[in-house]
């Protein structure tokens, strides 16, 4: 039997601008014809502006790990940001049932003047988790980090790849139902990956996991479903299908 669907996106599209100027005029025009009870025509791009995501739909099962491939501007994290509720969707909607663990980009998670052990009850409490919660798990947070020298020191002084381990400790030590994970394990050094590795694996029990990297055999090896992406479309979606294989690499190496 199947298990519950956990993430749904339908027909979800994205559009950013080209240009930092009229990206505020037209954020002032909408805001003003909001404000007004006037409706733009979300679904019409004006001069300068782009899918960065279009037309994407999928749904996510507990117990489904789905790799989001594809190559640098394809709209991934622009997609896990809508996942992750960051950013909305111009067109489309958006299903997310449970709680929701995400790394997507480093670092961005952390107040860079608290420390390493007041960002993770900060992480909790945007999480709505309780302090005195967090405090269960804190100890096993910090040990699965293996920086517990720099614990109570601010995340300023934290290399790239401190940060992913305490990013990712954090995230998987709050019994997400959905974890997403944006090309954050890349950073860390290999031993960190395996343990990592070790632990998608067994929270995917009992969780959905969203997982992009640019690692095909990283994605293989942990992913059940593939979503790839080319220009903010969806350009393959499907089980693990290997006579496809040569048209993901095409894509991805761009040939
Ligand atoms: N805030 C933004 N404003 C304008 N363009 C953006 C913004 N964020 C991302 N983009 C653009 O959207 C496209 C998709 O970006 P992104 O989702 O980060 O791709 P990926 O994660 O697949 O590398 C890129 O062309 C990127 O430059
Ligand atoms: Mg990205």
């Amino acid at each position: 039997m199947s298990k519950e669907v956990l993430v749904r996106v339908e027909n979800v599209s994205k559009k950013f601008c080209r240009d930092l100027k009229t990206s505020l005029w037209y954020g002032v025009k909408d805001l003003t014809g909001e404000l007004l009870g006037g409706r733009q025509g979300q679904s019409e791009l004006r001069p300068k502006e782009f899918w960065a995501v279009k037309d994407v739909s999928f749904e996510l099962r507990r117990g489904e790990c789905l790799g989001l491939i594809g190559r640098n501007g394809a709209g991934k994290s622009t997609l896990l940001k809508m996942l992750n509720g960051l950013i909305k969707p111009d067109t489309g909607k958006i299903t997310m049932d449970g709680r929701v663990g995400a790394l997507i980009e480093l670092g961005s998670g952390f107040n860079p003047i608290l420390t390493g052990r007041e960002n993770i009850y900060n992480n909790g409490s945007v999480l709505g988790i309780s302090k005195k919660e967090i405090d269960k798990v804190i100890d096993e947070i910090i040990a699965f980090s293996e920086i517990e020298k720099f614990i109570d020191s601010p995340v300023a002084y934290y290399s790239s790849g401190m940060k992913v381990r305490l990013g990712f400790s954090v995230a998987v030590h709050m019994k997400p139902d959905v974890l997403i994970l944006d090309e954050v394990l890349a950073v860390g050094d290999s031993g960190f990956k395996i343990k990592s590795f070790n632990k998608i694996n067994e929270m995917m029990k009992n969780a959905a996991v969203i997982f992009v990297s640019h690692s095909m055999p990283n994605v293989a090896i942990i992913s059940n479903k593939i979503l790839l992406m080319e220009y903010g479309q969806m350009e393959f979606h499907g089980g693990k299908c290997f006579h496809r294989i040569d048209k993901v690499l095409r894509i991805i190496v761009g040939g």
